[in-house]
């Protein structure tokens, strides 16, 4: 099927559940829309310029958000790999993004290329935005501050570092020249560079559930900014995988109140009801002591 067809697809999920998000709850469709909306999505086209697929939507619909990237087809339009398969092409990919140079200022002031880490076979994978210090320094995302708390919240829910993959929107560390600490928010030209890879690992990986950890990474992934506060806790999707966004955990270390922690929370049991995952009382009631004991 073709790539129009799906970057349709998606965009206009997109702009539904933004819809949705400001309180539309009905949309009005015309016969004659329902009717091609019926229609079985066209075929792939092998060569030559790409198709572009009528708008269901009535003109006076508002322009669709730009994407700062177009993310290629779902990833449902291929069987997944066999593990061989994926650490071959994981393989290949980590030294592409090793050697990358795209970005030359980026690369001239990293350290190590921050590429992912996990389970090539995992079922959750967690989207950050880019590394800082502590992961230029040691090549591996979220282990910082903010990423002991990212693997205590792996952890809170049954799982391990090992068995979910970990990846960001940029590989290498936005740079801060003049600044002896800090970290900055990547350029949405960094961004548009780099997230094909980070296209491809999930292509690789094939997670039945992503979860963004904060604006850029909704950002990235959805082609959309929005208030990471307003679209918390909701489903979303990224090329037919469903994503859920929820705070970056650098946010809740500069949060006192538990408010936020227990809204993280709140997201991940999601999670893990979509994954089928055991939830235990203890679990689910893991904020209620500290709230009220
Ligand atoms: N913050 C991120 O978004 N990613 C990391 O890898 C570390 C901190």
């Amino acid at each position: 099927m073709s790539t129009a067809y799906y970057q349709a697809l998606d965009a206009i999920i997109q702009h539904v559940e933004a819809l949705q998000e400001r309180g539309v709850r009905f949309i009005p469709v015309a016969p004659e829309t329902l009717a091609r909306l019926r229609e079985p999505p066209p075929v792939a086209v092998p060569a030559g310029p790409a198709r572009s697929v009528p708008s269901p939507f009535p003109s006076a619909t508002p322009a669709l958000p730009t994407a700062p990237a177009a993310p290629p087809p779902p990833l449902a339009a291929s069987p997944p790999l066999s593990l061989e398969a994926r650490a071959a092409a994981m393989a290949g990919l980590r030294q592409r993004v090793l050697a990358c140079v795209k970005c030359p200022r980026l690369a001239a002031a990293r350290r190590n290329v921050v590429f992912g880490v996990g389970a090539l076979d995992a079922r959750l994978m967690f989207v950050g935005e880019a590394p800082g210090a502590d992961e230029d320094a040691q090549g591996e995302p979220f282990v910082g501050r903010a990423g002991e708390l990212l693997t205590k919240i792996i952890r809170t829910m049954g799982l391990t570092r090992e068995a979910v993959y970990i990846g960001n929107i940029l590989k290498c560390r936005p740079d801060t020249p003049g600044q002896a600490s800090g970290n900055r928010k990547p350029t949405p030209e960094e961004m548009q560079t780099c997230l094909p890879y980070l296209h491809e690992q999930i292509d690789i990986i094939r997670p039945e559930v992503i979860v963004a950890l904060g604006a850029t990474a909704v950002e990235g992934l959805l082609g959309r900014t929005a208030g990471i506060t307003r679209i918390r806790g909701q489903w979303h999707t990224y090329r037919g995988t469903p994503l859920m966004p929820t705070y970056h955990p650098a946010y809740l270390l500069r949060k006192t109140s538990l408010d936020e922690k227990r809204r993280v929370w709140e997201d991940m049991l999601l999670v893990m009801e979509r994954l089928r995952l055991p939830i235990s009382e203890k679990q689910r009631n893991f904020f209620l002591k500290a709230l009220t004991g």
